[in-house]
């Protein structure tokens, strides 16, 4: 196959996603004073939004970083530096690994790990949190991009707080994207990423914090670190401005990729995730493929990433080569999962076009290399599941 020549490639990855032409049209305005009116008010509209899409209450900030400088504003905050703090840390997948290596740098993390795409079980994280003393905090990934799985956050929301625990929960491809109530579930910072579910360029991500977290944070003093000290988000943010410098083009963008989900409404939003999402879900289980994640009682399959077994008869290199040469990228498996599974991503605003574009090209590479015979048979389950 000729290598593609396409400028606008249909990017279904788990982040960065395709975005919206409004929304990099929105990248190109001129600057603006950050100490300024203009910027006050941009921010404040962003957070505004951000609460909505949050559903919460909570004092919310945006930080000029990728989504693991989130990860890393909140359990840093919440630790502190060398203070000893202690964090329950869940694992079943690659960020949730992530949460307790940032954990092991700041204070302690005492790990309950699963592998990776199987599920948690609750009466593990409830045993660990009955043995342990002084756990500040219960860090968790809602939504395990790494293995295609959410996470049970309500349960694991209860658990914290019965035993007086903060929690930490990564949402970083499920808000904009998966029901998040923050405030509902208690979660006390709650984080997510600008390239995922909101649609954006990826540089921005934003946290959540509830009064409860506000009173370890400030017990911290300043044994926080110094660039996401939440502090001085918070002292800033009274005057509209961020402690240091913001990515103002991304800022411009957040505001109409906030816009874009108001005007669709958070609710449709989320049917819609979980509508394109089950459409990947019938195309792959029509082409006898096999989901990757383990469920149980608790976990389900995620609405906005679907992690497949890489099937028999093509490699990785091959699957994701030709879907590339046809102007689409998909993920493949990250570290242990490399060459294991692959991964469709459905998040942010794409549409039905664009997973029947890929459904059609993962049927046409498949066959070429006769893991399935013919095509169609993805497209017609897909057309299915989305009502079309
Ligand atoms: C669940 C989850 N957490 C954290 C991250 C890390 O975010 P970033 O790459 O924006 O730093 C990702 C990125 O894919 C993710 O999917």
């Amino acid at each position: 196959m000729e290598p593609s020549r396409v400028e606008n490639e249909l990017v279904m990855l788990p982040g960065p996603v395709t975005v919206s032409p409004r929304i990099l049209r929105a990248l190109s305005k001129p600057i603006i004073n950050h100490r300024g009116e203009e910027f006050a008010a941009l921010y404040r509209e962003c957070v505004e939004l951000l609460k909505y899409v949050f559903q919460t209450r909570n004092d919310v900030f945006v930080l000029s970083g990728s989504g693991t400088c989130a990860m890393e504003a909140a359990v840093g905050n919440v630790l502190g530096i060398g203070q000893g703090g202690k964090a329950i840390t869940i694992v079943n997948g690659k960020f949730g690994e992530r949460l307790k290596d940032i954990a092991d740098r700041y204070g302690v993390a005492v790990p309950v790990e699963f592998e990776w795409g199987l599920p948690i079980d609750l009466e593990a994280v409830k045993s660990v949190l009955e043995e342990e003393e002084d756990v500040r905090t219960v860090t968790m990934v809602h939504n395990e991009t790494s293995v295609g799985m959410l996470n049970p956050a309500r349960e694991i929301g209860k658990l914290a707080r019965k035993h007086d625990a903060l929690f930490i929960l990564d949402c970083i491809t499920s808000i904009g994207g998966i029901d998040v109530p923050v405030d509902k579930i208690g979660v006390d910072i709650a984080i997510v990423g600008s390239q995922k579910c909101l649609g954006m360029p990826p540089g921005l991500s934003a946290v959540s914090v509830s009064e409860r977290a506000w009173e370890v944070i400030e017990e911290n003093g300043k044994k926080v670190p110094y660039y996401m000290d939440l502090k001085a988000y918070r002292e800033s943010f009274e005057k509209g401005q961020t402690p240091y410098t913001p990515a103002l083009p991304l800022f411009f963008a957040l505001r109409e990729a906030l816009e874009i989900i108001k005007e669709e409404g958070l609710e449709n939003r989320i049917k819609r995730h979980k509508s394109m999402a089950e459409a990947v879900r019938a195309a792959v289980l029509s082409l006898g493929l096999k989901l990757f994640p383990k469920l149980n009682e608790f976990s389900e399959y995620s609405n906005t990433v679907t992690a497949v077994c890489m099937p028999n008869g093509i490699t990785d290199a091959q699957l994701r080569g030709d879907m590339k040469r046809l102007g689409i990228v998909i993920a493949g498996g990250q570290e242990r999962l490399k060459g294991k599974i692959f991964r469709i991503a459905t998040m942010g605003n794409i549409s039905a076009r664009d997973v029947l574009t890929v459904i059609q090209a993962l049927e046409i590479v498949l066959a070429k290399y006769n893991v399935i015979e013919g095509v169609g048979a993805g497209v017609e389950a897909a057309r299915k599941a989305l009502g079309l």
